[in-house]
């Protein structure tokens, strides 16, 4: 059995967003463009990156929510990329999602149970009886006892809806568990709590994650690597130790030197290679490498020329030409 769970290559997605003139010029705004990774049995990878950069997007893709509108998605050794109706309905089992606001992901008239049993019903697993008594089962495994089965979901807080959030996803015992912001809409007293507790279930259910959030404190603390995205395109990928102790990138750096500190001593260590500036529009990015309007570090090459991920390292790629030489001059 291949240790790759996961494997992307190439993964676009271009949504058509408007037109110039009639008939003429469509708009397209490219959400994830040519992006490639793998997800290996067991690990926590995690994706970060600022609002609208297209982690939910790459998620979407690699759960085929959506179609992509180019590249090759690969699942346990099977390329999805082109399954139909019935074979995706049944690969939907291995694959779950769990949503970052998860008392609006809930339905707010069907009791919690309910709702996890449901989850096997569309799969058509179980007897009545039988859903029923996994939903019982797996309130218990998410910390929420058996006696909350009738409950409807307005009466708990939004971190006791993550945790049937959780289960409904659990229940069908996937393989791949997509999270994705899971912590961000709760608030920050109950976001260990859930943290810790999607870590115990991983080793409990021997699961893979996908660890979607813009918060870099909460990847640090359960990625085993990860992958920075900046406007549709991975700019850095690597062990998050190594990531973090050293990042390579100078978006990876900007971000992870942002993560708030109590100490006042690493106030200045942060200040250094801050950027400024929003993130340019994915309708029209910048020519060359897409960071070079907001990097402090930039040369006359990255204007002219588009940086492509690179091993630099075993197991460590980035996208900069401080650290690898343009494709031209490699040549
Ligand atoms: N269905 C859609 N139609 C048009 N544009 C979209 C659609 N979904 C996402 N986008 C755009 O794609 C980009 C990436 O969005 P998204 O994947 O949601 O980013 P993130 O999850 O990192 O915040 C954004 O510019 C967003 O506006
Ligand atoms: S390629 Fe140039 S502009 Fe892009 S991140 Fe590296 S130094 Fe900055
Ligand atoms: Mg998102």
């Amino acid at each position: 059995m291949s240790d790759t769970l996961v494997s992307v290559r190439g993964l676009t997605k271009r949504f058509r967003v408007g037109q110039r003139q009639l008939f003429r010029d469509a708009v397209y705004l490219t959400a994830v463009d040519n992006v490639s990774f793998d997800v290996k049995r067991g690990e926590v990878l995690g994706i970060v990156g600022e609002s609208g950069c297209g982690k939910t997007t790459a998620a979407r893709l690699v759960l085929r929510l959506i179609e992509a509108t180019a590249g090759e998605i690969r699942f346990d050794g099977a390329d999805i990329t082109k399954l139909g109706r019935a074979a995706l309905r049944k690969l939907r089992r291995q694959m779950q999602l769990v949503f970052q606001d998860p008392l609006s992901s809930l339905n707010p008239r069907m009791s919690v149970g309910v709702t996890i049993a449901e989850s096997l019903r569309f799969h058509g697993i179980g007897s009545r009886e039988e859903r029923q008594v996994r939903a019982r089962e797996m309130l218990d495994v998410v910390g929420l006892s058996r006696r909350y089965f009738n409950a409807l979901p307005h009466e708990f807080s939004g971190g006791q809806c993550q945790r049937v959030g959780i289960a409904r996803a659990l229940v069908l015992r996937p393989k791949l568990v997509v999270l994705d912001e899971p912590v961000s809409a709760l608030d920050v007293s109950v976001r260990s709590q859930i943290l810790n507790l999607l870590l115990d279930l991983r080793r409990e259910f021997g699961l893979t994650y996908m660890m979607i959030s813009h918060d870099l404190a909460v990847v640090k603390r359960v990625c085993d690597r990860t992958a920075v995205l900046y406007l549709g395109r991975v700019v850095e990928l690597a062990e998050s130790e190594a990531l973090y102790r050293e990042p390579l990138h100078p978006y990876s750096r900007a971000l992870i030197n942002a993560i708030p500190t109590p100490d006042p001593k690493a106030k200045r260590a942060r200040d250094l290679g801050g950027i400024e500036g929003d993130v340019p529009s994915p309708i029209d990015p910048p020519k060359g490498c897409r960071f070079h309007t907001r990097c402090p570090y930039r040369m006359p090459v990255c204007e002219r020329e588009d940086p492509q991920l690179t091993e630099v390292a075993p197991g460590r790629f980035v996208a900069c030409f401080l650290h690898h030489p343009p494709a031209a001059a490699a040549a």
